[in-house]
């Protein structure tokens, strides 16, 4: 079965290859993927700049599909039926952090850019039925990362004021989404005009340029600060989120695309009673209050394009680029 891996061979760093259909263990399903979304984690993973990277692994952490197999005899009702795939594995009995033996689909264990994956049954949710196969497909890494960012960690609600951060981002259009749904007033940064003319049309109160000097001091005159802001860039950016943020508001983050801060400033987080919250990711509950909130408000994720599979490594390039809106998906 065809499969894109991570491969030293050449300079992509990519390899669509052919690989062994996998052989089910107990408590296994195998899925006959037909879409996958990209995360920026597939690219980190490219780049080298992932943590235990193995070659020869098929990457990709979200997919839709049909279920083509099951192991045990009490799974037969899963075979047939439209899922999605929660990536998010073994995160233990904490609510508040995961367990050292979580990990993502998509590296160590093959993800979802081959054509048949296997999987816990336990890992299946059945397909929302308002979406398309490549809108389910978008849907699990992000949306669960977003929904615990914005409800657990963040408790969203209506008329807060929140501020999503590069809201271009595939994990920041579903919190973009679901802050909106929650009846939050909700604004957003991009670096991108045409970005932020879009989310003028889908409910954002108020937009700001990242890239325009001194966008946070407008943005403090108009809005009065935010009680609640969703950050993955980090980097020194992260002083001007502080600016912006009310007294006893809270920033949470689940990146750091653009890296570590130089400096942060303490005076004003402590001064101010901010409260800086990391986030990964979610627990299983999360996830499946997720899929039920998505289905409920009836939201469609935002895709930007859709590709044959065999093309995927433009994906990854447009992902690089960040000139995307929305998921990057490939259809098998
Ligand atoms: N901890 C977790 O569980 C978890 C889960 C998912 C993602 N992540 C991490 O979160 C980050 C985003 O992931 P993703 O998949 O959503 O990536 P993505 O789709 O590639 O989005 C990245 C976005 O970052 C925004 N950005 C770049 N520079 C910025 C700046 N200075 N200020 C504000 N925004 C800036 C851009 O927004 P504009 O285009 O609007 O400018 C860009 O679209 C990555 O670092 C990823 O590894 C972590």
């Amino acid at each position: 079965m065809k499969a894109l891996v991570l491969s030293q061979e050449n300079k992509d760093r990519l390899k669509i290859t052919d690989l062994e259909r996998p052989i089910l263990a107990s408590g296994q399903a195998l899925i006959k993927i037909k879409a996958a979304a990209l995360n920026h984690r597939d690219q980190w993973c490219r780049e080298g700049l992932y943590p235990n990277l193995t070659e020869g692994v098929a990457l990709g952490s979200d997919g839709s599909g049909t279920v083509e197999e099951v192991f045990d005899k009490k799974d037969v009702l899963w075979k047939g039926r439209e899922v999605i795939i929660n990536p998010a594995m073994n995160w233990g009995d904490n609510p508040a952090a995961h367990s050292p033996s979580f990990e993502i689909l998509g590296m160590p264990s093959n993800g979802t850019f081959e054509e048949y994956v296997a999987v816990p049954v336990d890992r299946l949710v059945e397909k929302p039925k308002h979406l398309t196969s490549e809108e389910a497909a978008s849907l699990p890494l992000g949306g669960l990362t977003a929904y615990r960012a914005l409800f657990t960690c963040g408790n969203v609600e209506a008329g807060k004021k929140v501020l999503i951060s590069g809201v271009g981002g595939g994990v920041a259009q579903f919190a973009f989404q679901f802050a909106v749904a929650a009846g939050s007033e909700v604004y957003a940064t991009s670096g991108s005009e045409g970005k932020l003319e879009k989310v003028r049309h889908m409910g954002a109160a108020g937009t700001y340029n990242y890239k325009n000097k001194g966008w946070e001091k407008e943005a403090l005159k108009e809005t009065g600060g935010f009680d609640l802001i969703i950050d993955s860039a980090g980097g020194d950016f992260m002083n001007n989120l502080l600016r912006v943020t009310k007294p006893g508001g809270k920033i949470v983050f689940f990146g750091a695309t653009t890296g570590i801060p130089s400096g942060l400033d303490l005076r004003r987080i402590f001064w101010n009673h901010i409260t800086l919250q990391g986030t990964t990711m979610g627990t299983d509950e999360e996830f499946n209050d997720m899929v039920d909130f998505v289905a409920k408000k009836e939201i469609r994720p935002i895709v930007d394009s859709v590709v044959p599979f065999e093309n995927i490594i433009s994906q990854f390039d447009k992902m690089q680029s960040g000139k995307m809106f929305g998921k990057l998906v490939v259809r098998f």
